[in-house]
């Protein structure tokens, strides 16, 4: 299967902190990927290297073969909000906004009319259990709904990859357990790579492989499934 995203020999460093001490990853279509590892071991850092928020001092990042991580700052941001979604702890909806204009805003964004955007927004409903809630507000929606939207959102624009830093780290167990399955179903339904943080491996146990990071290196690496 083609590799979607990859980064090789990243480096990262803050000051006198090595955050990323070389580390190679490749995420092939439709690949779900679990980064784990203790607190401060750099998840955070590889996970936003790898979506271009941040720009590692060495090493590569290339989307379908090509280097992202040189791209300028315009090119870049406008490759994150075409080629990539994604779902953060919380806090992410706008609270004005009803959910569907809350999905729609990625395609808002890029030009779509407000209609024509809503239109498609609303298709995101139904796969991830969301019927009838498209009207509300992100304050009238439970944790587990909201991060269902966010997830929603982060598919709108039918990005190559998701991006989802500790994704139910607000939710109690059962919803985490709700919305990882629906996270990992309708993201490979879709046809997007996924690359998640977390710190549970219940969550992790969703995921076709799980990177554990420890000081800015790549500890271990398992495979579940044989795609
Ligand atoms: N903007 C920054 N400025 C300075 N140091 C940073 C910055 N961001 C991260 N670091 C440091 O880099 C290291 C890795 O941080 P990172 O956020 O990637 O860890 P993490 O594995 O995501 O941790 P957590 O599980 O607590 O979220 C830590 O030592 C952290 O203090
Ligand atoms: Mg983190």
């Amino acid at each position: 299967m083609s590799t979607v995203l990859a980064g090789y020999g990243l480096v990262k460093k803050y000051g006198p902190t090595t955050a990323l001490a070389g580390v190679d990853v490749e995420v092939r279509e439709r690949d779900s990927l679990a980064i784990m590892g203790p607190s401060g071991s750099g998840k955070s850092t590889l996970l936003h290297t790898l979506a271009g928020i941040i720009r590692p001092n060495e090493g590569q990042v290339l989307l379908r073969g090509e280097r992202v991580d040189n791209l300028g700052e315009n090119r870049l941001s406008a490759l994150r909000r075409k080629r990539f979604g994604f779902v953060f702890q919380f806090g992410q909806l706008l609270p004005e906004l009803p959910a569907e204009e809350n999905v729609a805003l990625p395609l808002m964004l890029e030009g779509t009319p407000r209609r024509q955007a809503v239109d498609r927004a609303r298709r995101w409903f139904a796969p991830l259990g969301l019927e009838g809630l498209e009207q509300r507000r992100p304050g009238q929606l439970s944790g587990g709904q909201a991060q269902r939207v966010a997830i929603a959102r982060a598919l709108v624009a039918e990005p190559d990859v998701v991006f989802a830093d500790e994704p139910t780290g607000a939710l109690d167990q059962r919803t985490s357990e709700e919305v990882i399955r629906l996270l990992t179903s309708v993201t490979r339904a879709s046809g997007a790579a996924l690359v998640m943080v977390t710190h549970d491996a219940d969550v992790a146990a969703h995921c076709d492989r799980i990177l554990q990071v420890r000081d800015g290196r790549i500890s271990n690496y398992s495979q579940f499934t044989v795609a």
